[in-house]
């Protein structure tokens, strides 16, 4: 017997026996069973993310405006008559980016941002965007009463890449002959200040991140057809460039 007992005293010592109650339940065994109870905490979050659903759905995406105080008039060489129908396409632009924000914008709050129809429209923005924005630049930096060039430091800059402002010239008319519709701009780096010439395709093909535009000038057929033929890009480049507010260039340059 004495035996027995001993060998059930070293049992219970390697086997100790949880003993539990309703009263006294088990610290740190947690059962999981897959379903959170909510604590305060989370309603709190949930209260929050629903008024910020609220507050996203009546959010209203802020719209552009036609920058009437930049149409150019009475030029030298480029027609009101061209003006005016340039006017329209741009008009054009900017009713299609507040559209497309729109679109977009509904998509997202109908949960559609992974249909294909979303990702379509994204691709669109480089093209809408840039029409507007660009063509914001080129009506800017035209004006009746077109300023020279006469800030030395962008004088000094011209020199330092081209040599002198006629070689300038000769490499942005040529930039602005490329075949194919699209856009001659002059582009500063603004780590550098150096300057280049670019050609821009369509509106958004060829653009450098981060470069800023100086001086822009629409090639498109449509920006001179009403004052001339599809060959005679190169005289419309003639008149737009003595139509150059240099000092709207001076002043993007140095901003
Ligand atoms: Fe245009």
């Amino acid at each position: 017997m004495k035996n027995l007992i001993k060998i059930l005293c070293i049992f219970v010592m390697l086997n100790p026996i949880n003993i539990t109650s309703k009263n006294n339940p088990p610290k740190n065994i947690k059962i999981d069973s897959g379903i959170k109870t909510p604590e305060i905490n989370d309603f709190e979050e949930i209260t929050i993310i629903k008024t910020k659903n609220k507050k996203e759905k009546n959010m209203k995406i802020e719209e552009y405006k036609i920058k009437q105080e930049i149409k150019p008039a009475s030029l030298s060489g480029i027609s009101d008559n061209q003006i005016n129908d340039h006017w329209k396409l741009y008009e054009g632009y900017v009713k299609q980016v507040n559209s497309l924000n729109a679109e977009l914008q509904k998509m997202a709050q109908d949960g559609k941002v992974n249909e294909l129809i979303y990702s379509d429209r994204r691709r669109r923005y480089g093209f809408e965007y840039n029409g507007m924005i660009l063509h914001e630049y080129y009506f800017g930096n035209l004006s009746a009463a077109s300023q020279k060039l006469s800030d030395p430091d962008l004088i000094k800059a011209i020199e330092e890449a081209w040599g002198s402002f006629d070689k300038w010239k000769e490499d942005f008319i040529a930039t602005g002959k490329t075949r194919s519709i699209g856009w001659a701009i002059l582009y500063m780096d603004p780590q550098t200040k150096k300057l280049t010439n670019h050609f821009i395709a369509e509106h958004q093909d060829g653009i450098i991140s981060g470069f800023k535009p100086i001086l822009v000038m629409d090639v498109w057929e449509h920006a001179y057809m009403v004052d001339h033929s599809a060959t005679d890009r190169a005289k419309y480049i003639d008149a737009f460039l003595q139509n150059v507010d240099w000092s709207t260039v001076e002043e993007r340059f140095n901003k």
